[in-house]
């Protein structure tokens, strides 16, 4: 039998340039350097910001979105904020783009009991235990928990060192900020924010912001 020829890598555009692209940008290279049977090649990444387009950034050039076909490729939206995430991916949908799944190889992960959707970002130092659903586009960053049975649906977003107790469900593009945490049970309604440190000990309702400890929703 012929060997697998790792040279030809898979082609992929990142999706933003900012501080999350530039990390996805990274975490592809260590899986490049760690699996190369996994290894990617990073085209560069997807601005339309005409400053940007032609820059480079740490060694990848900033492509035109509009100069490019998805076809054959993968992509990833590396970008914090789930709603232009999610419209972004839409623009790349309609390129033709396929969708790939960064996780770094110092994730622990039960890959038996957890199902997971494309266009992941699962970053390093982060924990993932059993029975866990993760929908597509999900983001979740560096030094997180993710407990039992947790769900995260589409486009839902952990910042770094979140800490997500058994049976937590984050709705559609809710969005946990720095250093947050639940107690189990609780739910995350659609769209919503959690701050940065706030623990949340009730559910928190759709489109809304909830703040401190514990965590309450903010009224404008
Ligand atoms: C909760 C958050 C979204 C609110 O943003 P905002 O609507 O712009 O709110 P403001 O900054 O105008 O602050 C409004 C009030 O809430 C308070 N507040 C804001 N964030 C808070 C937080 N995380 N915890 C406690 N109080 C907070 C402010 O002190 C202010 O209080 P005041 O009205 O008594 O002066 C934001 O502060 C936050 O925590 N974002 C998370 C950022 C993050 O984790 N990013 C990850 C990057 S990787």
């Amino acid at each position: 039998m012929k060997s697998k020829d790792f040279s030809v890598k898979r082609k992929m555009v990142i999706l933003g340039a900012g501080g999350m692209a530039r990390e996805a940008a990274w975490i592809a290279e260590e899986i490049s350097q760690r699996s190369p049977s996994l290894a990617w090649q990073v085209i560069g990444f997807w601005q339309a910001d005409p400053q940007l387009i032609g820059t480079i950034i740490n060694g990848y050039p900033v492509l035109d979105p509009t100069q490019l076909d998805g076809h054959g490729m993968y992509a990833i939206a590396a970008i914090g904020q789930p709603a232009i995430r999610q419209k972004v991916v839409k623009q790349a949908i309609e390129k033709g783009f396929s969708f790939a799944r960064l996780i770094h190889p110092d994730v622990v992960l039960d890959f038996n009991t957890t199902s997971m959707g494309d266009g992941v970002i699962i970053c390093p130092g982060t924990t993932l235990t059993t029975n866990i659903t993760i929908g597509q586009h999900v983001i979740i960053n560096a030094g997180c928990t993710v407990s039992h049975d947790c769900i995260l649906e589409d486009y839902a977003t952990l910042s770094p060192g979140c800490h997500l107790a058994g049976f937590t469900h984050l709705e559609e593009m809710a969005f946990m900020g720095i250093g947050s945490v639940t107690i189990e049970n609780h739910h995350i309604g659609r769209q919503s924010v959690v701050g940065a440190g706030a623990v949340v000990i009730d559910d928190i309702p759709a489109n809304s912001t909830a703040i401190g400890i514990p965590a309450k929703v903010k009224h404008q």
